[in-house]
C-alpha cells in the first residue's frame, strides 16, 4: 500500500484481520499476519508476524490485546501478508500456521495456500546446508529456499521478483504464494500455480485502462526434473543460469530483449506509454526493454493480494486475476506483471483489470446460492486435488505419501475393515467390491457405532481404515481407540489435517477436498471414493494378473474431472425434474453392484436437506419387501449402468414398472432398452465401472439441493443435524 495520506498501524492492522475474516469461510483452524517492524515496541525486527491456532478471532484479540504493538505509528508505505490455514501438512498450532519464516530473523515470509508436493527433496537440501526447520509444514522449504538463494546470490542487488521465479521453477505442486522480505521493504511478490490469486486495485481516481501487458522474463533456466537430481543439482543449476540472471537484475522488474518477442505475439500495449489512471499510475517503456511500472505519483494507491474477492471487495471491486505462473511485483506503489516463459503461442499477452459487481456473500459462495451448491459444483476440482501429486501419470503410478511406510505390512494383512458413519461410510461401501477385487483381501466394512455396539474382534494383523470428513466424529474416534488397543495397524482417511483420527492413526490419507461447510457432504464423499480407489490401485500395481483392469482404471481417473463437469452440466433438468417431484412425501432410489452406494447416499442427500422420507434400495433385495411400497404414486429413482449387473437391474426396472411406476432413471448415455420404460431420464457419461458411482451420484446431490430449495428451507444447516458430531 501507498498511501495518500499516511496511515496508522491500527488501520493497516484492522483491514488485515477483516480481510481474513472474510476468508474465513475458506479454512479456520489457525492465522497469522506479518507486518512491517518500524516502530514496533520492545522488537526491533523490520518484520514482525503474530500467528495464533484457532479462528481469526483468536488472532485479533492476540494482535489487539497484546502491547507489542504501537497502534498510532504513521505509514506512508507499507506491506502487509496474512494468511487463515485450513491445514494439509502439520497439525494446526501457531508454528504450522502462515506466514511461513525463512529464519529467527523474518526475513523472508510467505503465505501459501495449496500443497509442494517435493518440499521433502527441497527440505533435504536445505537442512544439507544447514537450514534448519521449525514446522511440519510444507511451506517452510519455500520461505527457506527463497532464503538460500538470496544467501548464495551472484549479484548483489539481485531483485525479489527473480528470486521468487526461481522458487517457482524448484516448486513442485499447486498454490498460490505472496511473499514480503525485510531486504525489499515496501515490496510484494504474488504468484500462482494451479491456485486462485487476484490483486485488487484502490486508488482515488477512476483508472482509465483496463488491462496490463504481460512481460516475459529472459531469465533461461530450465526446471530441472526431480528424475535427474532435482534439488541436489539446485548450486549447479544457480551457476549454469548465471548470465541470463545478469541481463535479467538490470531493471526493477522482470524485463526481456524485444528480439526476444515471438513476431506473432501482440505486445504493443508494453512498448506504448500508456497512462494507467489518471496521473496516478503510468506504465512506462524502460529505453531498450520492454518494462512496465505502475507508479505512485502523488496520490495514494492501494493493492490487495487475495485468493478470492471476498477478501477485498469492501475495498475495491476493480481487480485482476492472475494466470498461472504470472509472478506480480508490487514495488514501491507499481505494480507489474510479467511470466518466468512464455506458454502457448496464442496465450493473453495482458491481464484484464474487471469490475466486479457482486456483493461480498455472493463471492463468498462463488455464485451458488449456498455451500452445498458451491460444493457440489466444485467436484471437478476437488477430485483433482485429491489426486495431485499421487497420480503419477506418466509413470501409471500410484503413491500415497501417507502409506507409503506402511504399505507391505498393509499388503501382508489379514483382512481390511473400514469403519466409518453417515455418508463417509457410504464412500467404503462404494468402493469395497474393487478393494476385494484387486486385493483379493477380505474387506468388512462398518458403521462405527454398530461395530463398537458389538465389540468386533480384532487381531493384530489386520488392518483398520478411519473415513472421516471431519476426523472428529465420535463413534469413528472410539472406534479407532478400540482397535488400536488390539495391536491392529490404523489408517486414516479425512479431510482434517491436525484432526483427532488423522493424529491418532498410524498412516494415513488426506483427502484435499478444501473446507467443506454444507452439513450436507458432497465434495468429501466423491474425494474419499477417488482416495480409495487410488488405495486399491497402489495395493495391487505389482500384480501382473491386474494389470490391465489397473490401466483402465488409472485412464478412467484421468478423464473423470472432465467427465464430472458433463454431469453438472444436466443442473437444468435436474431442477426441472425437482419441480415435479418436491410436493411428495417420500422417495425410492434403487440399484444394485457398484451403484448401491449412490442409492443409499443419495437417499440420505434427500432425508438431510430436504425432510423427505428417502430409502436407498438393493435392487436385488426389492422382491423381499420394498416392492410393496412401489404404485403410482411412489417416485423411484433407479440406477442403471453398464456393468456387470446391468440385465439384474433391468429386471428389479421391469417388477417396478408392471407396478405402474414409471421410473426416473439416472443410465448411461444412449440406454435407449433401459429408456423407454422411464417417465424422466437423467443420462450421465460412461466412465469404468468401479467409477460409474462418482458420476451417478451427482444428479442425487444437485436433486435434493434443488428440491430442499423448493421448500424454502436451509440447505446448508439443515435442522437437527451437524457437520462433526463430536458426540456418541
Ligand atoms: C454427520 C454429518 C454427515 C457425515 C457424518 C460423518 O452426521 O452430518 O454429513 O457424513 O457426520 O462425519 P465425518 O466427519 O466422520 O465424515
Amino acid at each position: 500500500i501507498n498511501y495518500s495520506t499516511p496511515k496508522n498501524r491500527k488501520y493497516i492492522l484492522e483491514t488485515m484481520v477483516n480481510g481474513l475474516k472474510r476468508l474465513e469461510y475458506r479454512g479456520y483452524d489457525s492465522a497469522g499476519i506479518a507486518v512491517d517492524g518500524g516502530d514496533v515496541k520492545n522488537d526491533s525486527q523490520p518484520t514482525v508476524l503474530v500467528k495464533q491456532r484457532g479462528k481469526v478471532k483468536a488472532l485479533e484479540e492476540k494482535i489487539f490485546k497484546s502491547d507489542n504493538f504501537d497502534f498510532e505509528t504513521q505509514f506512508s508505505t507499507h506491506c502487509g501478508i496474512a494468511h487463515t490455514r485450513w491445514a494439509t501438512h502439520g497439525v494446526p498450532n501457531s508454528v504450522n500456521s502462515h506466514p511461513q519464516r525463512s529464519d529467527d530473523d523474518n526475513c523472508f515470509v510467505v503465505c501459501h495456500n495449496g500443497i509442494v508436493t517435493n518440499y521433502k527433496t527441497i527440505k533435504t537440501f536445505l537442512i544439507s546446508h544447514n537450514y534448519e526447520f521449525e514446522s511440519e509444514t510444507d511451506t517452510e522449504v519455500i520461505a527457506k529456499l527463497i532464503k538460500y538463494l538470496w544467501d548464495n546470490r551472484e549479484i548483489e542487488d539481485i531483485c525479489f521478483s527473480t528470486l521468487v521465479e526461481r522458487v517457482m521453477q524448484q516448486m513442485e505442486g499447486a498454490g498460490a504464494f505472496v511473499f514480503k522480505s525485510k531486504f525489499f521493504p515496501g515490496q510484494c511478490i504474488a504468484t500462482r500455480r494451479g491456485s486462485p490469486l487476484l490483486i485488487g486495485v484502490r486508488s482515488k481516481s477512476k483508472l482509465s485502462t483496463d488491462n496490463i501487458p504481460v512481460l516475459y522474463s529472459s531469465f533461461a533456466g530450465e526446471r530441472r526434473p526431480s528424475k535427474s537430481g532435482g534439488m541436489n543439482l539446485l548450486s549447479e543449476y544457480i551457476k549454469a543460469t548465471k548470465p541470463a540472471v545478469v541481463t535479467n537484475h538490470l531493471h526493477v522488474h522482470s524485463v526481456h530483449k524485444e528480439s526476444d518477442i515471438e513476431p506473432t505475439q501482440p505486445d504493443e500495449a508494453s512498448k506504448k506509454h500508456i497512462p494507467l489512471t489518471n496521473g496516478q499510475v503510468k506504465m512506462e517503456r524502460a529505453s531498450s526493454t520492454t518494462e512496465l511500472v505502475a507508479q505512485r505519483e502523488s496520490e495514494g494507491i492501494e493493492f490487495f493480494v487475495a485468493s478470492d474477492a471476498s477478501a477485498i471487495i469492501e475495498h475495491t471491486n476493480q481487480v485482476i486475476f492472475l494466470e498461472d505462473d504470472d509472478v506480480a511485483a508490487i514495488v514501491d506503489g507499481g505494480l507489474s506483471i510479467h511470466r518466468i516463459k512464455r506458454g502457448k503461442l496464442n496465450e493473453a499477452s495482458t491481464r484484464v483489470i474487471t469490475s466486479l459487481e457482486l456483493e461480498l456473500q455472493q463471492i463468498m459462495k462463488g455464485n451458488h446460492s449456498s455451500f452445498m451448491q458451491k460444493e457440489i459444483f466444485e467436484q471437478p476440482e476437488s477430485v483433482v486435488n485429491t489426486m495431485r501429486g499421487r497420480m503419477l501419470w506418466d509413470e501409471n503410478r500410484v503413491v500415497l505419501g501417507g502409506l507409503m511406510d506402511h504399505i507391505d505390512e498393509i499388503r501382508r494383512c489379514r483382512r481390511i475393515i473400514i469403519i466409518a458413519c453417515g455418508t463417509s461410510y457410504h464412500s467404503a461401501i462404494a468402493t469395497r467390491q474393487l478393494l476385494e477385487e484387486m486385493t483379493e483381501l477380505p474387506v468388512m466394512v462398518e458403521l462405527a457405532s454398530d461395530f463398537l455396539d458389538r465389540q468386533t474382534p480384532i487381531f493384530r494383523d489386520d488392518v483398520c481404515f478411519f473415513i472421516s470428513q471431519s476426523g472428529e466424529t465420535a463413534d469413528t474416534l472410539m472406534a479407532l481407540h478400540y482397535c488400536k488397543k488390539r495391536g491392529a495397524l490404523s489408517v486414516g482417511i479425512t479431510n482434517t489435517v491436525g484432526s483427532s483420527i488423522s493424529r491418532l492413526t498410524d498412516c494415513g490419507v488426506h483427502i484435499n477436498a478444501g473446507p467443506e461447510i454444507g452439513v450436507a457432504s458432497t465434495k468429501a464423499y466423491t474425494s474419499q471414493f477417488v482416495a480409495l480407489v487410488m488405495f486399491s490401485l497402489m495395493m495391487s500395481e505389482d500384480r501382473l494378473s491386474k494389470r490391465s483392469r489397473y490401466l483402465e482404471i488409472v485412464e478412467a481417473l484421468k478423464e473423470l474431472p472432465e467427465k464430472i463437469k458433463e454431469v453438472l452440466s444436466l443442473d437444468g433438468e435436474i431442477k426441472k425434474l425437482a419441480e415435479c417431484l418436491y410436493k411428495n412425501k417420500s422417495m425410492l432410489v434403487m440399484g444394485r453392484g457398484f451403484n448401491f452406494a449412490t442409492c443409499l447416499e443419495g437417499a440420505l442427500k434427500i432425508k438431510e436437506i430436504t425432510y423427505m422420507h428417502s430409502e436407498g434400495i438393493l435392487a436385488g433385495e426389492l422382491k423381499h419387501g420394498p416392492l410393496a411400497l412401489v404404485d403410482v404414486e411412489m417416485p423411484v429413482v433407479i440406477i442403471v449402468t453398464k456393468d456387470h449387473v446391468y440385465s439384474k437391474v433391468q429386471n428389479a426396472l421391469q417388477q417396478v414398472v408392471a407396478r405402474h411406476s414409471r421410473p426416473i432413471l439416472i443410465c448411461e448415455k444412449d440406454d435407449k432398452d433401459s429408456m423407454k420404460y422411464a417417465s424422466n431420464i437423467l443420462e450421465v457419461p460412461h466412465t469404468v465401472d468401479c467409477l460409474q458411482g462418482i458420476l451417478t451420484v451427482i444428479p442425487l446431490q444437485l436433486l435434493s439441493l434443488h428440491i430442499a430449495e423448493l421448500k424454502g428451507l436451509d440447505v446448508d444447516f439443515p435442522r437437527n443435524l451437524a457437520k462433526s458430531v463430536t458426540v456418541e
